[in-house]
């Protein structure tokens, strides 16, 4: 094992370099204008997982390709599917970055770029670790399998059909994804929790062009108003949803889990400090942290239409989108709240529009077991490469493959964030320590050996 950890210490310079090359390709699934980037990113990852010594196999989808790669020469070991994804958000807003978002910069002891944390550097500390196991040993003490999609930002709309198509061949014992974070710096996790998400688009068209607000405004429908009292109408005073039925199946908190919550450390005045804002917000009667990783929400992620530009204009414009997302907790149903949520908008609506409503993706909500074997592999790995014993926690973000895995593989993932909450995943200045990647090589160097030990 040490040969493994010293190889990977000694390769550290490479390692980063290697990285820095995959995050110089803007791979942003939402957007076709990078198409080509997408293809050279699938690449780029094919090649580096041949390099490291497995067979591996681009599989054409639909959307963005998936890369699938094998090592299986650990006769009668465990078989790991490790599963991560080349593609990133949208930059933008792009002045708002330091340095440009896809030239990578290392400063402060972090490497800065999208895709830095979420989840090209994540993923690659499998890669790496992978590779110094097949090139100091000549073999690993568990089977491997790799998954690395290239469509998680925009809903993994792909991946179902590629997992059912290659049931057989993706079987394994637990899958492993490195895709959250840590607790905070110093305290390792292990996330055992994560919210579902459904995410659509509404459009409320009213007249059929813009009109003057002067002559006609006040005696015809303005879209964008309209859509305000709509989007007004999802919350009531003390944060509750108020989309019929949308709490029916959530899977109430136990008196356990929110007291192990609120044994974590928290300093709630800190981390509203550093967002900026004076005051919690959300459903009263719930923590922080419960409201953000074990409670739905409704989030209106964008609303345009009308004049956004320099200086006044009087219309009353004919359009008005939102784009929504709901993050869901189990028991809750992706499809039947989509429709639910589309109901309770079209009911609402004022006379005089014409509504259009759009899905967009889906995923349900995650909890694995905390009592498996995989879990006690995957602490004591990590608390060998941390020096530290991880904390349990659960998240509030979405990886629609766990949910995927179970259903269709029948298969719990082990979450292994080693980012953290403040490296501006999804934000301008997205960053990744260079400890956290390198202690997170070692942590799954550790961890095949560890799931081989049993
Ligand atoms: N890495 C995130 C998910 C995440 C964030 C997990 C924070 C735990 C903590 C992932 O890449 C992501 O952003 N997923 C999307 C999925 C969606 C587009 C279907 C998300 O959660 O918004």
């Amino acid at each position: 094992m040490q040969d493994v950890i010293d190889h990977l210490e000694q390769n550290q310079e490479a390692a980063l370099e290697q990285l820095k090359e995959l995050l110089r390709i803007p791979t942003v699934s939402a957007d076709s204008a990078f198409a080509d980037d997408m293809r050279k990113g699938a690449e780029f990852v094919h090649n580096a997982l041949q390099e490291a010594g497995l067979s591996v196999k681009t599989i054409e989808t639909p959307g963005h390709p998936i890369i699938y790669a094998e090592w299986l020469k650990a006769e009668g070991a465990p078989t790991v599917l490790i599963y991560g994804h080349y593609d990133v958000q949208p930059p933008d807003p792009l002045d708002l970055w330091t340095t440009p978002a896809f030239e990578p910069d290392v400063r402060d002891g972090c490497i800065w770029a999208r895709g830095a944390t979420d989840d090209k550097g994540q993923c690659w500390t499998h890669v790496l670790s992978v590779g110094a196991w097949l090139k100091v040993h000549g073999s690993l003490p568990v089977n491997i399998k790799f998954v690395i999609e290239g469509e998680e930002e925009v809903g993994s709309e792909n991946l179902d059909v590629f997992l059912e198509q290659h049931k057989e061949k993706l079987a394994c014992d637990v899958a492993v994804v490195s895709d959250s974070s840590q607790y905070a710096p110093g305290i390792p996790a292990i996330t055992y929790g994560l919210r579902g998400i459904l995410a659509c688009e509404v459009t409320l068209t009213g007249p059929n062009r813009d009109l003057h607000s002067g002559s006609f405004g006040g005696a015809v429908i303005n879209p964008v108003n309209a859509l305000c009292r709509l989007m007004g109408m999802l919350h009531d005073d003390q944060g509750r949803i108020q989309i019929p039925g949308f709490y029916d199946s959530v899977i109430a908190l136990t008196a356990e889990e929110r007291a192990q919550f609120a044994s974590l450390p928290f300093d709630e005045s800190e981390w509203l400090a550093d967002l900026g804002t004076d005051a919690p917000a959300g459903e009263v009667g719930f923590s922080s942290n419960e409201r953000r990783w074990a409670r739905p929400t409704c989030d209106i992620n964008g609303i345009s239409g009308g004049y956004s530009g320099e200086g006044p204009k009087t219309i009353v414009p004919s359009k008005a989108t939102a784009k929504i997302t709901c993050r869901l907790v189990p028991d809750q149903n992706p499809e039947q709240l989509t429709a639910a949520l589309k109901n309770f908008l079209a009911d609402n609506l004022q006379p005089g529009l014409k509504f259009e409503f759009t899905s967009q993706h889906g995923a349900p909500a995650s909890v694995a077991d905390l009592n498996s074997p995989y879990m006690a592999a995957a602490k004591s790995a990590i608390e060998k490469s941390f020096d530290s014993v991880p904390v349990m926690v659960r998240e509030g973000g979405s990886i629609p493959v766990v949910g995927s895995f179970k259903e269709i593989l029948g298969i719990d993932t082990l979450l292994l964030g080693w980012g953290q909450n403040s490296d501006n995943l999804h934000s301008p200045d997205e960053h990744f320590s260079i400890e956290d990647f390198h202690r997170g090589t070692a942590a799954s160097a550790y961890l095949w050996q560890e799931l081989a030990n049993g």
